[in-house]
């Protein structure tokens, strides 16, 4: 259905409310209670409505605002008829909540997830993790986000509503309104219709003054390369700040004129629109991007429909943001140069029509550990699709690297990116790419995976073993 395009306004998603909070002499729990279950909304207003399944019936899910240190617990309830399994991307979460594939909790039951919410503020977001269906689940609902807080790290970024999270998630509906589920796909599902915050093109109202974008892409299996321009103008690309990343702030503003992310990568991007009172902008995807099949409107996500009148000063509150080629976050990287030498090679290959890493598989138990790192101890890892004419996202938990080197493909890592820590890394087609970390702060085992959630589920993942002796 192109039907629509940008004529519905974008949907925010409800906050999280804490049930209760624990407080002792040293610190504060706050317990969150989330119900899975199936509901149905009015997405197409002339269809049959769309059934999802979503964390307390809502699509995206409550987004959870947490302050660095206020820890929680958070209750997920299956009130479905599928397993689940909660992972929160982008927590160095200890094992037992880290949402292992096969640590599902069946209809009827639930279970309790800890979170320390003691990593530097970020952008994370929570999401389906069960074996085999994680595709499934994710698509039909089971995604939100979780902002991670430090008001001790305040640089003066827009703020409150100025501060927009943005879910971009690519669908593809029957005629009658539901959704064609990814269950029996093996290869990808692209989709033709572009979604934010489950809202199929939507438009946003904004003042002529700076926001920030809280970006996510939740698609099963489409990458993007963003800009943005004015509909008068739609060959100009307007320039944005790039201001975050996974695992938070960059070490410096970078700006630019394109943005690529791929699934569960998330950006934190800063649009001046004072310049622009009175106009339309809109957020466009490239085409003939990566592997990506073009449809008709797979070229456009967003529109901002930008309020006329002056410009607001820069004295109105978040709006004087230090965003400007400020530095944003002395970074915590390990030092790649001192780690020089590739200690694991992993190549992501498509053999047989299976998705496999190193040749094996997440259903290959005996053999799925792939990597034994001491914890505490800086590695670098390289990364290669083998692939052919396809491309993944590679998703490594508990840790946060540096991407610090890209060839072949694309040929070069992104400025926005080689600024940024990050959990998820985009292996272009025929690219190879070095990761550095340190493999640290927790012991345990630990997924690592394509993001390409139907290469997730058949059978791009394996693991590693965080150890606190040297094997
Ligand atoms: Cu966002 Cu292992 O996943
Ligand atoms: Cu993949």
């Amino acid at each position: 259905e192109y039907k629509y395009i940008h004529q519905f306004p974008l949907p925010i998603p409800p906050i999280a409310v804490p049930l209760t909070s624990y407080t002792d002499a040293n610190k504060t729990i706050d317990f969150y209670q989330i119900n899975i279950k199936k509901f149905d909304a009015q997405t197409y207003p002339d269809l049959n409505k769309t059934s999802y399944v979503g964390y307390n019936g809502t699509a995206p899910g409550p987004t959870f605002h947490m302050t660095k240190g206020r820890e929680a617990v958070v209750r997920f309830v299956n009130n479905y008829d599928r397993p689940s399994s909660i992972h929160l991307h982008g927590s160095y979460s200890r094992t037992p909540f880290d949402g292992w594939a096969e640590d599902v909790t069946e209809a009827g039951q639930y279970k309790d997830y800890y979170y320390p919410n003691a990593q530097p503020q970020r952008t994370l977001w929570y999401h389906d993790h069960a074996i085999g269906i994680t595709a499934v689940n994710a698509y039909f609902g089971q995604a939100g986000f979780y902002i991670l807080n430090d008001p001790n790290t305040d640089v003066g970024l827009p703020s409150g509503e100025f501060d927009i999270p943005l879910m971009i998630a690519a669908k593809q509906f029957l005629s009658d309104g539901k959704l064609l589920s990814p269950e029996l796909e093996r290869v990808s599902l692209y989709g033709d219709v572009i979604t934010v915050n489950a809202q199929p093109w939507p438009y946003l109202s904004v003042k002529p003054r700076k926001y920030k974008f809280r970006i996510l892409d939740a698609s099963i299996s489409r990458t993007y390369k963003l800009y943005l321009a004015a509909d008068s103008d739609p060959t100009t690309r307007i320039p944005f700040t790039v201001v975050g990343a996974d695992a938070g702030f960059l070490d410096h503003a970078v700006a630019s004129t394109s943005l690529v992310i791929a699934m569960a990568e998330r950006y934190e991007i800063v649009i001046d629109f004072a310049k622009y009172g009175g106009q339309n902008l809109t957020l466009m995807n490239e085409r003939n991007w990566q592997t990506n099949p073009d449809y008709p409107a797979t070229d456009r996500v967003l529109r901002f429909v930008v309020g006329a009148g002056p410009a607001l000063p820069t004295t109105d509150p978040g709006n004087g943001a230090l965003v400007d080629g400020a530095h944003l976050a002395k970074l915590n990287v390990p030092n790649s140069a001192a780690h020089p030498v590739i200690d694991h090679s992993f190549t992501f290959e498509r053999t047989n029509g299976q998705w496999l890493i190193n040749g094996v598989g997440f259903e290959n138990v005996p053999n799925r550990v792939l990597a034994f790192p001491k914890r505490g101890r800086v590695e670098r890892w390289e990364l290669i699709n083998t692939s052919g004419g396809w491309s993944h996202p590679i998703h490594i938990h508990l840790i946060d690297f540096q991407v610090v080197k890209r060839s072949g493909g694309r040929g070069a890592v992104e400025p926005y990116e080689a600024a940024a820590l990050k959990d998820v890394v985009y292996l272009g087609m025929n690219e190879r790419v070095e990761v550095v970390a340190n493999y640290a702060p927790w012991d345990g085992i630990y997924m690592f995976h394509c993001h390409n959630l139907v290469h997730e589920d058949h059978d791009m993942m394996a693991a590693f073993n965080v150890t606190d002796i040297d094997l």
